[in-house]
């Protein structure tokens, strides 16, 4: 599928954002954790959660969707056995290894493997697990991990890895005795799901801070709980709305969360305020140039490093993006220069000197957020454009031209004229009886 997008509307009204991606595939994979039902509530409709509930289904979860509520249940002990076709498509199913550690004793997995934004390895995933009692090892392709009983240890991370801070933190939670995890990541991510485990039975204390305590329990419940809304994706809504002029309001935010954004949105002089009900963004003129260094929470996050980027290819002047958390992401660059940007990279930096206007053009989404920077550079590009393999945005953005088209854009779906193999529909295609492939073969 594609987008045909034609730029130069100004944005107006108001959209809600979703639950958060990145906090509701963990939170899924920590359900595994009881034979209890849990109800998760705000779950957003996308690929990536599709992906988990098979890998969680595949592996002894029942599973049903109401609306945005999700019910899991996995009344027995899981298959230890994660499908290898899953996992090496989602490199967030990873945080299924702490959980069903737990559950079955034992997982054998493929790693993830790497991506279009870097090789993305897992060592410190492994490092913490081997610390709480875990023996690792590969076997034919496979990562074999056994435990027969887990024990709370002092962990430092070498880096607050978001991933691994989640998998230590389950594998954790019915550990015998205390876990200090140090250098923890601070995401609100991970806040939301120290909050869920807490709500199932959990005794975690220090999310949110770099040092995390876990003191094990014997058992998990059930429980209910509603994922936080995605901040990912309301700062691509406020950098769309900032880029297009016009008068937006985003709700179901937040604002604490958007802090880093709202700072730099304040240097280029973006007018903004924060509403009871969300962040209203208003354009007014072309906005200063500013520099911009990712880094993990509290800090620029990374998944807005590519809308930002493509936000800056129009300001005043000359900014500078340095990526300090993933080592290849800057595959946007090369497709924002096709509409004219002007930006050179060097090592982990983009330079960037603003231009008045983008042109439109036939441009292919090589990640989620590289999808956001392109739909947002074609909102204000004159004439129509073309965006390319958008199973990318599906992954991480809940209808997001519907959402647009809500706000005014001039923005379709189509089908790509020569479907690419990995070119799949959007989620919920399959309930509304499209007989394609949900997932990539
Ligand atoms: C999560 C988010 C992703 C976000 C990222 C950083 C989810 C599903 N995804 O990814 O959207 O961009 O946090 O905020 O929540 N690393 C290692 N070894 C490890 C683990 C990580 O070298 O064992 C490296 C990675 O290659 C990367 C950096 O550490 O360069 C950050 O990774 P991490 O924080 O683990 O990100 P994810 O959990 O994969």
């Amino acid at each position: 599928m594609k987008f045909i997008l034609t730029g130069g509307r100004a944005l107006e009204g108001s959209m809600d954002v979703s639950g958060a991606k990145n906090a509701v595939l963990p939170i899924m994979a920590a359900a595994m954790l009881t034979s209890d039902e849990v109800v998760l509530e705000d779950v957003p409709d996308l690929l990536d959660v599709t992906t988990m509930r098979r890998v969680l289904e595949t592996m002894g979860a029942r599973i049903t969707r109401t609306g945005s509520a999700l019910r899991i249940q996995a009344p027995t002990v899981p298959s230890a056995e994660a499908p290898y076709d899953l996992i090496t498509k989602m490199r967030a199913s990873i945080v299924i290894m702490g959980p069903i550690l737990r559950r079955a004793g034992y997982i054998r997995i493929p790693p993830p493997g790497g991506c279009a934004i870097g090789s993305r390895p897992i060592n410190w995933h492994l490092k913490g697990l081997e610390a709480l009692g875990a023996r690792i090892s590969m076997d034919h392709g496979f990562l074999d991990a056994r435990a027969e009983r887990l024990r709370g240890a002092r962990i430092y991370l070498d880096f607050p890895s978001v991933g691994a801070t989640e998998n230590i933190m389950m594998a954790a939670v019915c550990a015998e005795g205390t876990t200090v995890l140090e250098n923890a990541a601070q995401e609100p991510e991970i806040v939301d799901l120290a909050n869920f485990l807490n709500e199932m039975g959990g005794r975690i204390r220090g999310a949110g801070t770099n040092v995390v305590q876990i003191q094990g329990v014997s058992s998990l419940r059930g429980a209910t709980h509603s994922i936080i809304p995605d901040r990912i994706e309301a700062g691509s809504f406020i950098l769309m709305a900032a880029a297009c002029g016009g008068d937006v309001l985003v709700r179901n935010v937040i604002p604490a969360h958007l802090r880093p954004l709202l700072a730099k949105l304040q240097e280029m002089g973006v007018s903004f305020c924060e509403k009871d009900d969300g962040i209203r963004v208003w354009g007014e003129g072309r906005l200063r140039a500013v520099d911009i260094k990712t880094q993990t929470h509290p800090g620029f996050p990374t998944d807005l490093q590519a809308p930002a980027l493509a936000l800056l290819t129009r300001a005043r002047g000359t900014s500078v993006i340095t990526e300090t958390v993933f080592e290849n992401r800057f595959m946007h660059v090369e497709e924002l220069r096709r509409m004219g940007a002007d930006i050179r990279v060097d090592g982990r930096s983009a330079i960037l000197r603003g231009q008045e206007n983008l042109s439109a053009a036939t441009v292919t989404a090589s990640d989620l957020r590289a999808g956001a920077a392109l739909v947002l550079a074609a909102l204000t590009a004159e004439g129509v454009s073309e965006i390319r393999n958008i199973y990318h945005i599906d992954r991480g953005y809940e209808g997001m031209e519907a959402k647009l088209r809500g706000l005014g854009a001039d923005i379709r779906r189509v089908p790509a004229a020569e479907q690419p193999e990995n070119d799949i529909p959007a989620p919920g295609a399959a309930e509304r009886g499209n007989k394609l492939c949900l997932l990539p073969r």
